[in-house]
């Protein structure tokens, strides 16, 4: 099975969380892409969606599915977002897309976290994906500095600005061992607005699509 049928079968089985008559909350990249055709199809049952880009929000309102602003909604009862790499903890590198700092909002401000993926994001150590890290433009030589004292080989997202007007600094190299300190070492760093580190708050669910269908990682997964 090619990987992209393996997305959508990841996302299709996150319409199972869904709450009827909730507002959930709908991350960014090729696998909510599926995850929002999906959603449309069932879209009578919920009053709504909190987009972290937008691209999701195009998507969401092409299919006619309200957007609503976060301030607006309290805590949401679900948010469904796409990962670069995952580990069986649940920690996760995104930012691929260059959406973390929505993303990582919105996921903070859920109750339950689903991720679906294909399963090659699934890793044993976090990193060999270069982490995203978005920066006050004003910043960027000096973060950049920063990070390469902490050994990690910061290159600029060339021609691309984030949805807060911000940069993309995609930091190769490092072995990601404890996601947790990293991702509080790196969010100290002034003029770092965040890090595409998951580990504050994971995801609670990772779903895979895979060749056998769809696997779930969980708390009660017992790993
Ligand atoms: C967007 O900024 C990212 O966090 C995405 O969730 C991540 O890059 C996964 O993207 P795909 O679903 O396209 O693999």
């Amino acid at each position: 099975m090619d990987s992209d049928s393996k997305k959508r079968l990841a996302a299709e089985a996150a319409i199972d969380y869904l709450e009827v008559g909730s507002i959930v909350g709908v991350g960014t990249g090729s696998t909510v892409n599926h995850f929002i055709d999906a959603l449309a199809r069932v879209k009578g049952k919920i009053d709504g969606a909190v987009s972290s880009s937008e691209a999701s929000t195009a998507r969401l309102k092409g299919h006619g599915i309200p957007v609503l602003d976060l301030n607006a909604c309290g805590e949401l009862g679900l948010y469904v977002d796409g990962a670069d790499e995952a580990t069986r903890h649940l920690h996760l590198i995104k930012g691929g897309g260059g959406a973390l700092t929505r993303e990582k909002i919105i996921a903070a401000a859920s109750r339950k976290f689903v991720c679906i993926a294909d399963d090659s994001k699934l890793v044993d150590v976090l990193g060999a994906f270069p982490l995203p890290v978005e920066v006050i433009p004003m910043a960027r030589s000096y973060v950049a500095r920063e990070l390469l004292q902490r050994g990690g080989q910061p290159v600029l997202r060339e021609g691309f600005v984030t949805d807060n007007g911000n940069l993309i600094l995609d930091v190769h190299h490092l072995e990601i061992l404890e996601p947790a300190a990293l991702e509080r070492d790196l969010n100290q760093i002034v003029g770092v607005v965040t890090n595409g580190l998951f580990a504050a708050r994971p995801a609670d669910a990772l779903l895979l699509g895979g060749d056998d269908g769809v696997r779930t990682i969980d708390g009660s997964s017992g790993v």
